[in-house]
Parts: C-alpha cells; sequence; structure tokens
C-alpha cells in the first residue's frame, strides 16, 4: 500500500518589537491563525534599542493573551529574522499593515528579506480599521500621562502598563466607567 504523506505544516513568523502587544497586533495574530497551521510571535531581542519591557515580559503579556491556543507559540529571537524563519521552516513572515505610512519601510524590509532568503514569503495583513491608528508607542506615550488606553491592549498587557505608569492606574481607579465608551 502507498504510504500516505501528511501535509506540510505551514508556519508563519509575525516578528515585531511587541513593545507591548495592542489589539492591532492581537486583530493580525487571529487573521493569521486563520490562514496558517502554525504562527510564531517572534520578539526581537534588539540589545541597541530601549523597549520599556523586557524581553521576558513582553513574552509573558503575549502568552497570557492568548492563553490556550496551541497553534500559536511566541518566541524571541535575534540577529536576522530570515535566519530564523528558516530555522523554524517558515513559509512566510507576516507584518500588519495600517495606514499607507506603514508601507514605505515594510516595502523595503520585505525586499531585503526577499533578496536573503527567496523561499519565505512576506505576507501582509490588514488590520481591521478599528486599529489604524494604534500603534505601542502612541500608547505607551499616552499611558506614561494617565491617558486611558484600556480598550487598545488586551487585558494583560493593561495590568502591565498600570504597573508601569502610576499615572494611569490612578486615572484608570477614579474613571472606571470611561472604559469602552467611545
Ligand atoms: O515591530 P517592529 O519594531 O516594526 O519590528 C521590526 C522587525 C523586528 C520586524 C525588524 O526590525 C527585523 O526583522 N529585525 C531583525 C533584523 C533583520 O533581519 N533585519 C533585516 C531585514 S530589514
Amino acid at each position: 500500500m502507498k504510504k500516505k504523506i501528511p501535509p506540510k505544516k505551514r508556519t508563519a513568523i509575525y516578528p515585531g518589537s511587541f513593545d507591548p502587544l495592542t489589539n492591532g497586533h492581537v486583530d493580525v495574530i487571529q487573521r493569521a491563525l486563520e490562514i496558517f497551521d502554525e504562527v510564531i510571535v517572534a520578539i526581537l531581542r534588539n540589545p541597541g534599542k530601549k523597549y520599556l519591557f523586557s524581553t521576558q515580559e513582553r513574552l509573558e503579556m503575549i502568552q497570557r493573551s492568548f492563553n490556550g491556543n496551541d497553534a500559536l507559540k511566541v518566541d524571541a529571537f535575534d540577529g536576522l529574522l530570515v535566519d530564523y524563519a528558516r530555522m523554524k521552516n517558515a513559509v512566510a513572515i507576516i507584518r500588519g499593515m495600517r495606514a499607507i505610512s506603514d508601507f514605505e519601510n515594510e516595502f523595503q524590509m520585505a525586499l531585503m528579506n526577499r533578496k536573503l532568503h527567496k523561499d519565505v514569503q512576506s505576507v501582509f495583513l490588514m488590520t481591521g480599521l478599528r486599529w489604524i491608528f494604534t500603534s505601542s508607542s502612541i500608547i505607551k506615550e499616552a499611558a506614561q500621562f494617565g491617558g486611558d488606553v484600556s480598550d487598545m491592549v488586551p487585558e494583560p498587557v493593561k495590568l502591565k502598563l498600570m504597573e508601569k505608569f502610576p499615572l494611569l492606574k490612578a486615572g484608570l481607579r477614579r474613571n472606571p466607567s470611561e472604559k469602552g465608551r467611545r
């Protein structure tokens, strides 16, 4: 009898800084999980860059936000993204696309990655309209001065932001009903 070869698992890498994870990232991850068998969220470890959250904190926040989904893995990497993708036998690199301002940088990065590793495809997923102006940096900027960002990040991220920014914690205690009103 002819041996049946199981279909190849299609793995995609979703790389980024995730400092911290936002609902825009969550939206992209959910879309990627509909297309690929496995999605690895890969946090860049870049000693030359200053992050608000340590690699371990970023990793744990993502794990907690997706508790129990076996198709999703969270990992950290350093060095070239394509080397990491090769090591994981990934067929695709996922990037989220928001406004047109993302395009130039993403295009450049995708072409460089293709030059370095022709067998991995860059796949761009558009975030839901709701998250089109959401970014980790704008969230940190608002949160540090007490701005309510609680409907822009998953709950585990909100709790960690409150730990980092006392003004945010105080503001959310004062106005709990503000949450989710916009
Ligand atoms: O969330 P970010 O900061 O926009 O993610 C950028 C990231 C991590 C995808 C990019 O900086 C990256 O891939 N870095 C790894 C180094 C690398 O492979 N560089 C060559 C491709 S431009």
